[in-house]
This record gives structure tokens, C-alpha cells and sequence, in this order.
């Protein structure tokens, strides 16, 4: 649907439900199956989710016929787009090989190299199954090398829905306890908001017993409180004065912010990096990629305990050639330089749009991910920002940026956005290479034109 097109006088939600009744039957079947009807938390949807019938570049459709911009992206693993070609020839290829060959392979060696050469920590390589998964690892080898328990996170950083890592992952921050997670797991991790050095230095000196700080390095959910070079690299010297480990969890940023991730774009590295998504090319996959001395806890050693890591499916012959076919075309640089680029045209592109209509509301974000924020009255940002340095709105604070949402404008904003035929992550979204010049112009006027559906809903 083009995004200019004049909506009828419908309520939103009522508007939203005539123009997709497909999503609306199979969310009727779908809420016997599963808890909620979906199948992943972030999929939930007032009144009901889109359903989606294929996809391809920026684009997917939905089973109502309807073409979608698509800002998820696979939750963040595609960064080549839906449907690459090379990246569809090598699992094809691959599929008619065998699956799962119980053994060693060759497209593992060859995934492996890959993450060595792109990821600066990466000295060794352990596959698993998710980033949740590598999270997971990554902290149990911490314990492992360093002989503390604990480790220290940071308010809103998401590091996957292992028992350790949901402390303080979701506001309200300061909530020691988390539904289903055993009390004294959870006192096994310290959590300070982000981007104070003091607050991380002094929760270091006060407990001996954290052997690790873990991070999404350009800041938590994605970038929602972004985190930027300077913070980076004091944690670095902190963390190596103190004798702690860093943990840069790349699950999103890695090979997105830059081939390397975060930790090569601001010359910062960690000792362990988890990373997934963009790694497996859009198969399920994930790794650890560290210190070879800290990795040698996998191997059977004298003397040394050994962290046991079995897992189905690391490294699966499927998961290795998507990742291999994806990481090449990575490795040019072409892939980050073009998501990058599309997501700050759409971040300056709308910061105009809300200027020049004087309405409250700013885009913001770094690299290619990209925010807007409701009700926003404070200083405005520039225009012309580059990739990492526009205005942070709120003066950065985790409780303004990563707080309650007015969950009623946040489905509104979604429900239009789709009838103006674009899929926006609530008030977030991702780029791939594929998103266009013309692609985020489309996008910018579908705002408009929601923005104005949201207004006429008291909700603008
Ligand atoms: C930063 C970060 N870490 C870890 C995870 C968990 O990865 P997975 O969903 O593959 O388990 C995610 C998932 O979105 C993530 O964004």
C-alpha cells in the first residue's frame, strides 16, 4: 500500500484489522496453540500480530497480500536483507549435502576462519546453538578463569533469556528478583545503569567476587541508551586494572555496526565476545569468540577443570554455509557501510519531518538501528548527523529512554506504520543493505502519513 494512501475513517485498530482479516484468522487458531498466540515475547500485538508469507531484500509480505518495508530483519541477523542469493544457493547446496553429519566438516573451519579474521578477540572459536547460548558460555568460562562467581551487567542490557542474564535486563531496573529465577542465582549478578565508569569502578572495588562485566557495547536493547567509544574503552582499562574479564556481547552489533562489530569499529577489545544472529547468515548459530587461554577451559586439561559443552546442533552443516556465504560478503565492508548509511538517512530524514511539522517526537540511534521517541520536547538534533554522533535525546537517561511506554501509542504507531505498508519494530528498527535510497524515503512519508493517523487517535 503506498504510503500516502488516504485512510478511511476507521478507528486505527479497526482500520488495521479490515486491512489484514488473513493475520487476524490464523491469530484466532494460533491464541489455542501457544501461550499468547506467539511464538517469541517480542511478536505479542495489540489487537493481533501480521502474519507473513515470504520475503525478500527489505521487503516481506503479508499473507493478506500487502508488501511490508521490513524493519526487524530477522531480529538484526539479516543484515544482507531476506533471501540473499548467495547466501540461498550455499544452504540449498548444502541441504542436498546433509543436514547433520554427527562429525567434524569442513564449512566449520572455514566459518571459524572467518570469525577469526573479521572479529578482533577472536583467538579461538566455540560454535553453539543461539546467542543465548554464548552468553551463557561466555560467562561460565568467566567463572572458569577467573574463580569468581559474579558478574556485573548494566540496567536494560539484553543478553538473551538464560537465568543468570534477565537480572535487571527490563525496567523496572532495580527489581533484584525475576519471575521463575531462583533467588540466589540471580544475587550472582551486579547491575548499574550504564555509562557511568564511577558506578562500575566502585561496584568492582566493593565485591571481590565479580569475575566479569558483560555488555551489549553500543548500548542496552540494541542501542535504545547507546553507548559510544569513550565508555568502551574506560571499562577496557578498568576492567584490566581490576583483573576482571570484559565481555562484549555482539549478538546484534557483531559484523552489523561494522565487520568486526563494535569492538573493531572503536578499537576496543574484549576477552570474550559473544556473538549470533548476523553470524549464521539467518540460521540459528552462535559462538564465543575469545582469549585462547580462557577458551582452554573447554579442552580436557591435567589439573584443570573442563567447562562440558555438548550441544545438537553447534555448528551444524546448514548454520555454516549460511554463515560462511554471509561473512564473505561481509568481509568487502559493503554490507555495514550500506545499512549504516540507510539507517542514518532515516534517523536525519525524520528528525526534518518532525521539525518542519513541529510535532514532539525525535529519531535518534547509531550505526544501523534507529529509534524514535513520543513526546519528546528537549533540544533537537541536527539533520545532517553521521552514523555515531547524533544528538542522544533525554541527555541519555536509561529511565526516559528505556522506561514505561504508553504501550497504546507503541501498538498505534505499529498498527499504522503497517497500513501504511511498512513493519516497524514498535518505536525501533533495523536496516539491512538492501534498504534503498527510495526504500527509507517511502518509510519517512509512511511516517508522516502515521504519525497524522496516530494524531487523529488523540495518540500523536
Ligand atoms: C544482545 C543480545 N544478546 C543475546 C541475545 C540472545 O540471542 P538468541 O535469541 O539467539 O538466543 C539477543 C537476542 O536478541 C540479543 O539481542
Amino acid at each position: 500500500m503506498p504510503a500516502t494512501a488516504a485512510p478511511p475513517l476507521l478507528a486505527l485498530a479497526d482500520r488495521y484489522a479490515a486491512a489484514f482479516p488473513g493475520s487476524k484468522a490464523r491469530f484466532e487458531q494460533a491464541r489455542v496453540l501457544f501461550p499468547c498466540g506467539v511464538t517469541h515475547d517480542a511478536r505479542m500485538m495489540d489487537p493481533f500480530p501480521v502474519y507473513v508469507s515470504h520475503a525478500r531484500g527489505a521487503h516481506k509480505w503479508a499473507v493478506d497480500g500487502q508488501q511490508l518495508t521490513d524493519y526487524f530483519v530477522g531480529h538484526g541477523s539479516h543484515l544482507l536483507g531476506h533471501c540473499p542469493d548467495d547466501v540461498v544457493q550455499a544452504v540449498q547446496e548444502q541441504m542436498a549435502r546433509g543436514t547433520h553429519y554427527g562429525s567434524c566438516h569442513d564449512l566449520e573451519l572455514e566459518w571459524g576462519r572467518l570469525v577469526r579474521k573479521l572479529v578482533p578477540s577472536a583467538e579461538r572459536v566455540r560454535f553453539t546453538g543461539s546467542g543465548t547460548e554464548a552468553t551463557l558460555m561466555a560467562l561460565r568460562l568467566s567463572r572458569l578463569y577467573t574463580g569468581r562467581p559474579k558478574f556485573l551487567k548494566f540496567h536494560g542490557h539484553f543478553h538473551g533469556w538464560h537465568d543468570y542474564v534477565t537480572v535487571s535486563a527490563d525496567y523496572p531496573y532495580d527489581v533484584p528478583n525475576v519471575p521463575g529465577v531462583p533467588d540466589d542465582v540471580a544475587k550472582h549478578c551486579v547491575a548499574v545503569p550504564p555509562n557511568d565508569l564511577n558506578r562500575v569502578e566502585d561496584a568492582l572495588r566493593a565485591d571481590p567476587d565479580i569475575g566479569a562485566v558483560i555488555l551489549e557495547p553500543t548500548g542496552g536493547h540494541w542501542g535504545t541508551v547507546p553507548i559510544r567509544g569513550a565508555f568502551l574503552k574506560g571499562l577496557r582499562e578498568l576492567c584490566t586494572r581490576q583483573n576482571r574479564l570484559l565481555i562484549f556481547d555482539e549478538v546484534i552489533t557483531g559484523f552489523r555496526v561494522a565487520p568486526g562489530g563494535a569492538q573493531a569499529f572503536y578499537g576496543v577489545t574484549p576477552d570474550l565476545t559473544a556473538l549470533a544472529k548476523i553470524l549464521a547468515g539467518g540460521l540459528p548459530g552462535g559462538c564465543v569468540a575469545g582469549r585462547t587461554d580462557v577458551l582452554a577451559f573447554i579442552e580436557p586439561r591435567p589439573g584443570k577443570p573442563k567447562m562440558k559443552h555438548p550441544g545438537t546442533y553447534n555448528a551444524n552443516p546448514l548454520s555454516a554455509a549460511a554463515g560462511v556465504a554471509t561473512l564473505t560478503r561481509v568481509a568487502t565492508g559493503d554490507p555495514c557501510t550500506k545499512a549504516n548509511a540507510a539507517a542514518t538517512r532515516l534517523r536525519n530524514k525524520l528528525n526534518e519531518l518532525f521539525e518542519a511539522k513541529e510535532w514532539p517526537w525525535v529519531a535518534y540511534g547509531d550505526f544501523s538501528m534507529v529509534r524514535v521517541v513520543p513526546g519528546y520536547r528537549g533540544e533537537r538534533p541536527g539533520t545532517q548527523a553521521g552514523v555515531n554522533d547524533g544528538l542522544i535525546p533525554h541527555g541519555n537517561d536509561v529511565n526516559k529512554l528505556d522506561g514505561p511506554k504508553n504501550m497504546r501509542q507503541f501498538y498505534g504507531l505499529r498498527q499504522a506504520m503497517l497500513l501504511t505498508g511498512v513493519d516497524w519494530w514498535g518505536f525501533a528498527g533495523m536496516t539491512s543493505c538492501e534498504h534503498s535510497d527510495a526504500v527509507i524515503d517511502h518509510t519517512a512519508r509512511a511516517f508522516e502519513v502515521a504519525i497524522e493517523m496516530l494524531g487523529a487517535e488523540g495518540l500523536g
